[in-house]
């Protein structure tokens, strides 16, 4: 459609299963820790999915995150991109981040009844608000302009494939493949804890509960909740 709130408002409240629901313009785009999500008009995907699973625990809902990382990595390794996942979601190219995810899930008990996933994809766009920090988009990182339509389709047959075959019989390999293709495993960086803090860390993987596990400098390891810490990444040229 041309103009909503929120494509996961839509998602949250309408359609079932499979249903995607796509918007131009969203006048209150969400974002994960509670930003904006901004894009440009016209030129990029902003969509939701409604994924109702069957006899999903709320304790697995992690796999739901992991799905939609490793559909944005495979959609863009078909167009000749190679990304990353930096952790929990985010969709990374070097040091960029070209897609976000906000996952917002309604539970019966201790099921996951349904899952809406939000996704904001650069595809077409060139230029970015200064504010916005190191953004980057399938043309920025191609040379080429892309059909959204397609892009789109692609991404919903790719989410729904992986979706549906892996749910019932084999979350190991969503999970194996999840943490082989995390941004900055296995590498020394500074992260910034909830307090201000500043701390070196290695990343070893992601809990099942989706908590960071991180060696750090004195030998010892821990594991983080999504507001507990934050990456430090340099801000290298506007776009
Ligand atoms: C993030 O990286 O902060 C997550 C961004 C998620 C943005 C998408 S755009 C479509 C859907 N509707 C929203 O309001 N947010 C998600």
């Amino acid at each position: 459609m041309e103009e909503t709130t929120s494509t996961n408002d839509l998602a949250m409240h309408g359609g079932s299963h499979g249903d995607l629901f796509a918007a131009e313009r969203q006048s209150a785009g969400r974002g994960q820790r509670g930003n904006k999500w901004y894009s440009g008009e016209g030129l990029n995907l902003t969509l939701s999915l409604v994924v109702e699973p069957q006899g999903l625990e709320a304790t697995s809902q992690f796999y739901i995150s992991q799905v939609a990382a490793l559909t944005l990595v495979d959609l863009l390794a078909e167009y000749g991109v190679e990304a990353r996942i930096k952790w929990t979601n985010d969709i990374y190219i070097g040091d960029r981040k070209i897609a976000g995810i906000l996952i917002e899930n309604a539970l019966s008990g201790s099921a996951v009844k349904r899952s809406v996933v939000g996704i904001g994809l650069n595809v077409n766009q060139k230029i970015f608000d200064p504010l916005v920090p190191n953004p980057t988009s399938m043309a920025l990182e191609s040379g080429s302009e892309f059909d959204r339509k397609a892009v789109m389709e692609r991404l919903h047959a790719i989410f729904f494939a992986l979706f549906d075959k892996n749910m019932a019989a084999d979350r190991g390999t969503i999970d194996e493949r999840y943490q082989n293709l995390l941004y900055r495993k296995d590498e020394w960086h500074t992260y910034r804890l909830a307090d201000g803090a500043l701390i070196e860390g290695r990343i070893e993987g992601v809990e099942p509960s989706g908590a960071l596990i991180l060696s750090l400098r004195d030998g010892s390891r821990s594991s983080y909740q999504f507001k507990e810490i934050e990456f430090v990444i340099d801000k290298r040229g506007d776009r």
